[in-house]
């Protein structure tokens, strides 16, 4: 009998011993590659979490869509089977999100420093509260750029867009958008965007340079117009029942990682993106178009429409809110 005690004290001992060393998993999954600002920062916080927690903390990051494509990723997240994504701010719609829509209504955001204010602010904490209800925590907000248009086509007035296919991601404002430009909008997962490109389903798209560039679009594009019309950036989101679940101690050394991890990704985004245009020059493949200040307006008066077009789904109260934010960043230049 005592021996019989021994043993199973020992037994239960051991048990709870190797539960406390199996390290917690945390599967990071995204659709870039690990060379962009997202890839960049995804790595930076596996570094940075797992030597805050010393080893009880491991990240696994699957890049480029291995695991799941866009809408995919989104339904693992919610079941439980990756932990951790950092999905565009444009992909939340089908979700059942569609507030995060109000940053593709195209020059919401005119500057960086805009940007910042809005995110770090009371308006990106009120967005990141709507995840909840779906289970999910929102951690951060990562930056990529502004976008550029491609085509095989050179896009310099809304007349040349008539009767393009454009790739968009799956949201409703893009796709008004796109509409407001006279051209057709097609919504494809990032994986497929490629070789909807080289097959012509679509004939162009809208990206930042390093999307373009790291997913070779512009192999398969003949020109790029740097119209800077709009933004990508990330929501940095986690499950959260896994979350809530996590020691106290943990998910406070996490916070700090991501925290750090975030200042990285920011910081890097606009070189990389700077880097990435410059690469997609020098390859001789795509032609790029300047657009004069002439051309600049003609973008913006086909454009400024579509904020008041949308303004019933993504809400005029948050439009509002950005609007001011943007003013507010203006004041202080
Ligand atoms: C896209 O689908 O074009 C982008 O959102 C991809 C990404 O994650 O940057």
């Amino acid at each position: 009998m005592k021996l019989k005690s021994i043993i199973f004290a020992f037994a239960t001992f051991s048990a709870a011993g190797a539960y406390a060393q199996a390290p917690i998993v945390i599967k990071f999954s995204h659709v870039t590659t690990a060379d962009t600002p997202k890839g960049k920062g995804a790595e930076k916080f596996k570094e940075l979490a797992e030597a805050a927690t010393k080893g009880r903390v491991k990240v696994e990051v699957y890049p480029n869509s291995q695991l799941y494509k866009d809408k995919e990723e989104l339904e693992a997240l919610q079941m439980g089977a990756v932990q951790m994504l950092a999905p565009s701010l444009s992909k939340f719609g089908p979700l059942g999100v569609k507030e995060f829509e109000v940053y593709d209504i195209p020059y919401i955001l005119p500057s960086k420093a805009a940007l910042q204010r809005v995110n770090e602010g009371p308006v990106g904490k009120s967005l990141f509260k709507k995840l909840e209800p779906k289970g999910i925590v929102g951690l951060a907000y990562w930056d990529n750029g502004f976008k550029d248009m491609t085509s095989n086509k050179p896009l310099r007035v809304p007349a040349d867009f008539r009767g393009q296919k454009l790739r968009i991601q799956s949201s409703k404002v893009l796709d008004a958008q796109m509409r407001a430009l006279g051209a057709n909008p097609q919504v494809l997962a990032f994986s497929e965007v490629y070789q909807g490109m080289q097959t012509g389903v679509v004939d162009g798209g809208e990206n930042t340079p390093s999307n373009i560039y790291t997913q070779k679009m512009h192999e398969v594009q003949k020109y790029l117009t740097v119209s800077d019309h709009g933004y990508i950036g990330y929501a940095v989101i986690v499950n959260k029942k896994f979350w809530d679940a996590l020691p106290g101690d943990i998910r406070t050394a996490l916070e700090g990682a991501m925290a750090q991890a975030t200042t990285y990704a920011n910081h890097i985004a606009q070189q990389e993106n700077d880097a990435a245009l410059d690469g997609i020059r020098k390859s001789g493949k795509t032609e790029i178009i300047t657009l004069t200040p002439q051309q600049k307006a003609e973008w913006r008066k086909a454009l400024l429409p579509v904020q008041g077009a949308v303004a019933g789904r993504v809400g005029k109260d948050l439009i509002d809110a950005f609007n001011r934010e943007a003013a507010a960043a203006e004041a202080v230049k």
